[in-house]
């Protein structure tokens, strides 16, 4: 993987579904082959397979979260890399859960999240939230946002959010949270990426190309 140092996320980490997906043809029959070129060694019109949409949507690289919900009774974080910005004034966030995601229930319990921006070195903690037999909250270093849901104490930064919105999206739910507090404990480190179904860090010479401020 170019740009980053890296290693192949686990087997069944589904992830790189969650980035969108552009729209299909609907001039070509059902079942029609994928058509592979010397250009192109994918490409697909529709139906699009899910396979194929998350080896495509795969290619958009993300950073990683870890999306924590619930209080210091009951908490729970989950791995998520479809988070995304939504609007600065009110500030507003959002990301996509699977409908069957143990998290699922904690949110619109609580109807609170804090999300955690994950370091580079933190690889192992979105394996460990990205499982059936996911990690305790209790087991990693934390403290209470003004919430009272916890913040990841080493995340390279975090968005503590009320549930404002949520909305259909298939087999997955798009929550919609307004910020309510925001942090950068780890503003040093790098951040932990995802690409291709690889977690990796930015490696140095990344840092050099001119950041884009405004916009
Ligand atoms: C890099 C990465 C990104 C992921 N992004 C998402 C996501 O945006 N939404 C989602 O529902 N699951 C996502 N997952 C999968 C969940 O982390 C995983 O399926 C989930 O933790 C297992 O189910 P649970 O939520 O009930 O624990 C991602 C996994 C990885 C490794």
């Amino acid at each position: 993987m170019a740009g980053a140092t890296s290693s192949q996320a686990a087997p069944g980490a589904a992830a790189a579904e969650y980035g969108g997906a552009g729209a299909g043809s609907a001039d070509v029959p059902p079942g029609t082959p994928a058509p592979v070129t010397d250009r192109m060694s994918l490409h697909q019109a529709h139906p699009v397979d899910g396979r194929s949409l998350r080896t495509v949507c795969g290619m958009f690289v993300t950073g990683v979260t870890v999306i924590t919900s619930g209080d210091a009774d009951h908490a729970e974080g989950t791995t998520v890399n479809s988070f995304t910005s939504v609007s600065l004034d009110p500030p507003l966030v959002l990301f996509c859960l699977h409908n069957e995601s143990r998290l699922r229930a904690v949110v619109e319990g609580s109807r609170k999240f804090v999300v955690n921006f994950l370091q580079g070195q933190q690889e192992g903690l979105a394996r460990a939230f990205a499982g059936k037999g996911t990690a305790e909250i209790r087991d990693v270093a934390h403290h209470p946002s003004v919430t009272g849901v916890p913040v990841l104490s080493d995340a390279l930064a975090f968005l503590s959010c009320r549930l404002v919105d949520a909305f259909d999206g298939g087999d997955h739910t798009i929550f919609v949270g307004q910020v309510v507090e925001l942090g950068v404990p780890r503003q040093h480190q790098e951040p932990l990426v995802f690409f291709r179904g690889w977690l990796g860090a930015l490696e140095e010479e990344l840092r050099g190309v001119h950041p884009i401020i405004d916009g």
